[in-house]
């Protein structure tokens, strides 16, 4: 690339400050980034405008440990982290340090866009300050709506705000897009994409026929070791050792020294978990979960149940165990603090329940494509499972994603123990009918695969 064109190149800005932000994100990065050869496919070839981007990542770091092996799996080598994480983290605080962090990133950078995904308090706070120095703004995952200002807590607000502040809104389906007219949003600044999860997915399913190779291949060499699941064993209080480290803080550094951290270091199944409130001490084996006959994969970490709302999903965990003996739980817990005491406290040594660290999306992936049946509070997981064909009790009391319950493969079910196993009971009987299955793995609602770069190509037109 010669000096002049490569100063032509729009610069964008990514945002990515959680986990899922770096799983619906990297897809954008991997379409700005194609050289533009790559973009003159037969039908688009009218409009060759890709490899102009110059991509500049900047984590917000809202999540750290979360993070750092998703970065790894996708390749991303972030150029900016402000670090904003500390234990416990208040939102307000939170927001202040995103807000400070991104003025001196924003200042040394004047990117033509910054682009943000969903509805994090890193993406709500990015935009803020994108907006405060005129840079336009793009909201990947855009018009998702419950229209209950408190469920889910912040994110229904943190989305609202964005859609104030965004320029190109990239919605993932036809009823996001309605959402935002209804809001009096222009109709020319709203594109629907898809929902660049899809995306993400596809990209990890490739891998992950790459690693169920290298799982047989290591078994066969005896090198069990690198495929195995971290099971979370005793806490640091209870072996009355000093609580864990502080983070530390610095803002709009350029990134010299990204190292990564921990990285992959479920993979290795020797994660430490950065709250500091757990550490690894027995494993889970992927052999062992192969011969699990009803696998129940849960995740949990929604602000607006901690209490009792957790209490109850926990008391339902416990009920489909002692009621199908066949079932076994794999629980990867949050590591957020709040989630982790009522998650260990209740469920910690329990027979069939396995409490294991965050995993990696690849192992991740793998056990959902492995579940009978999926409960969760996630956003993301309700938009994977279609692609999947796994069954999936929502654990909220609203969804922004009725689109996964009409396609018939997600069911709302609150937080009420006797409800939600109730549901479960049901759709373990059901996902044993082949038919019922069949029916599940239809056409993803959510997308195609192919958002991330429609949105890239989007960032282009009209914006010079
Ligand atoms: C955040 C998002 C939520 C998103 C979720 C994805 C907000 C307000 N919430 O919720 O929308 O669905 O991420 O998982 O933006 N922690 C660690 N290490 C990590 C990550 C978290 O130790 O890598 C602990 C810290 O103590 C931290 C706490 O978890 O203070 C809470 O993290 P935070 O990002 O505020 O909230 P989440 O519940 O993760
Ligand atoms: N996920 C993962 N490992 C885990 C739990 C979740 O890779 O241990 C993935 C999951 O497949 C989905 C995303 O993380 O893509 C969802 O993250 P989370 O539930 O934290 O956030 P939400 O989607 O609710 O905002």
């Amino acid at each position: 690339m010669d000096k002049r064109s490569s100063a032509r190149k729009k610069k964008v800005l990514v945002i990515m400050g959680t986990r899922p932000e770096v799983i619906k994100l990297a897809p954008v990065v991997e379409a700005l980034n194609r050289p533009e050869k790559a973009w003159s496919r037969k039908t688009e070839s009218a409009r060759k405008t890709g490899g102009r981007f110059r991509t500049i990542i900047c984590l917000t770091g809202q999540h750290r440990e979360m993070v750092e092996p998703f970065l790894k799996i996708f390749g991303l080598k972030p150029d900016y982290d402000l670090r904003v994480m500390v234990p416990n983290q208040h939102l307000g605080e939170l927001t202040g340090r995103v807000l400070a962090g991104m003025k001196k990133v924003l200042e040394a950078e004047k990117p033509d866009w910054l682009l943000v995904q969903g509805d994090t308090t890193s993406a709500m706070a990015a935009a803020l300050a994108a907006f405060y120095q005129k840079i336009k703004i793009g909201h990947v995952e855009a018009g998702l709506r419950t229209d209950d200002k408190y469920n889910p807590f912040p994110e229904e607000i943190n989305r609202r705000l964005i859609s104030h502040l965004t320029d190109f809104h990239f919605a993932p389906t036809e009823l996001a897009r309605q959402n935002l007219l209804a809001e009096g949003v222009r109709p020319e600044n709203i594109f629907v994409t898809g929902n660049t999860v899809v995306d993400a997915l596809k990209m990890i399913l490739k891998k992950s026929g790459r690693e169920d190779k290298k799982i047989k291949e290591n078994r066969a060499a005896g090198r069990e070791k690198i495929i195995r699941i971290t099971e979370i064993g005793a806490t640091e209080q209870e072996r009355g050792e000093p609580a864990g480290r502080s983070a530390d803080r610095s803002t709009g550094q350029k990134n010299s020294g990204f190292s990564g951290g921990k990285s992959g270091a479920s993979e290795r199944g020797d994660f430490v978990s950065g709250s500091g409130l757990n550490r690894a001490e027995e494993t889970l084996s992927f052999d062992r979960v192969k011969k699990i006959k009803k696998l129940i994969l849960v995740t949990a970490h929604r602000r607006e149940s901690f209490g009792q709302g957790l209490e109850g999903i926990c008391r339902a965990i416990l009920e489909i165990v002692g009621r199908i003996k066949e079932a076994e739980v794999i629980f990867p817990v949050h590591l957020n603090p709040a989630v982790r005491k009522t998650v260990l406290s209740r469920l910690k040594g329990q027979e069939r329940i396995h409490l294991v660290e965050p995993l990696d999306y690849v192992t991740f992936v793998h056990l959902m494509r492995r579940a009978s049946l999926i409960l969760t509070d996630s956003g993301g997981i309700q938009e994977e499972a279609p692609s999947l064909g796994v069954p999936v009790v929502v654990m909220r009391e609203t969804t922004e994603r009725p689109e996964a319950i009409q396609a018939g493969v997600a069911w709302l079910a609150g937080t009420d123990p006797e409800k939600i196993t109730r549901l479960a009971v049901r759709l373990l009987k059901k996902v044993e009918d082949r038919e019922f299955r069949r029916g599940l793995s239809r056409r993803n609602p959510f997308g195609d695969g192919r958002a991330g770069l429609r949105i890239s190509r989007l960032l282009k037109p009209g914006d010079t």
